[in-house]
């Protein structure tokens, strides 16, 4: 292979028409990438791998269900930071999960995730440490500052306080003072068994 002859200006097309396809080319990949992205961001998506975990009727039956305010919250709105680098980012480590849902022995039962579920949780606090609950503030985002009137003197006052705190040791994300917002939350370690409110 003559390598020389890639970096030469083509005699036979002409630089324009290589530009539009290069273009052509770019676009395409970019909405093809927007919609892989897309179809990997519904909760169909994420319960293609947690199929017999419980963990869709746990988020319809917390808070984040649709009671009193009508919003189902999705997985990835709280799971997947939503600025484009960070949601890139926990993309590619959501792909690994591929060889952890081929390898774990009975990974997706109902049993594995209570067996499991104290050292999952913990793994899913730390994403949210790393990413400072950033999804929980995209939505809760009159928390430190501007906060409503209507809020509890209690919630303003915590919150004031540990936002006083920020750069501190002191300073907790959302997620350390508010656990089980969406799931049963393990205590010392043990595994909540979760039944469904028919
Ligand atoms: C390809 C299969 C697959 C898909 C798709 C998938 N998961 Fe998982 N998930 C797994 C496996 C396997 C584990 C256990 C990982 C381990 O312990 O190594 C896991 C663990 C988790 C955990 C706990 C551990 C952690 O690292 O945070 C959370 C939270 C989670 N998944 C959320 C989601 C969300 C949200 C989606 C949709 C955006 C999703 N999953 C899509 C296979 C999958
Ligand atoms: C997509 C938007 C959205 C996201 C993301 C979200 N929440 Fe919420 N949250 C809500 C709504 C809406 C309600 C009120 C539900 C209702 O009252 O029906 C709520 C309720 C709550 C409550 C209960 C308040 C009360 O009145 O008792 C707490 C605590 C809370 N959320 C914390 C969190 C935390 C922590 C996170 C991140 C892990 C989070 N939320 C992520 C929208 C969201
Ligand atoms: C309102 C935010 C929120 C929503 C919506 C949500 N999660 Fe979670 N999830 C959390 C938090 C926070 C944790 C960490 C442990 C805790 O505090 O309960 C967690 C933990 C987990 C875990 C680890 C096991 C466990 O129970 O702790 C898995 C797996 C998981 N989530 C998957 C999902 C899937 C799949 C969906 C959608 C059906 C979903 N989550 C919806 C906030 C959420
Ligand atoms: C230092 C602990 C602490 C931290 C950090 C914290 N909260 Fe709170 N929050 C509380 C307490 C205590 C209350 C009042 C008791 C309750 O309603 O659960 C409260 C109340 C709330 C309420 C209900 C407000 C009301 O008027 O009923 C919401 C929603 C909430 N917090 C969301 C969040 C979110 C989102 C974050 C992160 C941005 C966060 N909190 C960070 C301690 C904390």
């Amino acid at each position: 292979m003559n390598w020389r002859a890639i970096f030469k200006p083509s005699a036979k097309y002409s630089i324009f028409a290589l530009l539009a396809v290069g273009i052509i080319v770019g676009v395409v990949g970019y909405f093809t990438t927007q919609q892989v992205l897309h179809a990997t961001s519904t909760d169909e998506f994420c319960m293609s791998c947690h199929s017999n975990h419980s963990l869709k009727d746990e988020v319809l039956a917390s808070v984040h269900g649709g009671g009193k305010s009508g919003i189902v919250v999705e997985c990835q709105q709280c799971h997947v930071a939503q600025d484009p680098f960070g949601y890139l980012k926990k993309k590619i480590i959501v792909s690994k999960d591929v060889i952890g849902y081929l390898t774990i022995d009975g990974f997706n039962t109902q049993e594995w995730l209570e067996e499991n579920r104290a050292e999952q949780a913990e793994l899913a606090a730390r994403y949210f440490r790393q990413i400072d609950s950033s999804t929980c503030q995209n939505c809760h985002n009159r928390i430190y500052e501007d906060q409503p009137e209507t809020m509890k003197k209690m919630a303003v006052k915590m919150h004031t306080r540990n936002f006083e705190a920020k750069g501190t040791e002191k300073y907790k994300t959302c997620i350390d003072c508010h656990q089980g917002v969406a799931h049963p939350f393990p205590r010392e370690g043990k595994s909540p068994k979760f039944r469904a409110a028919k």
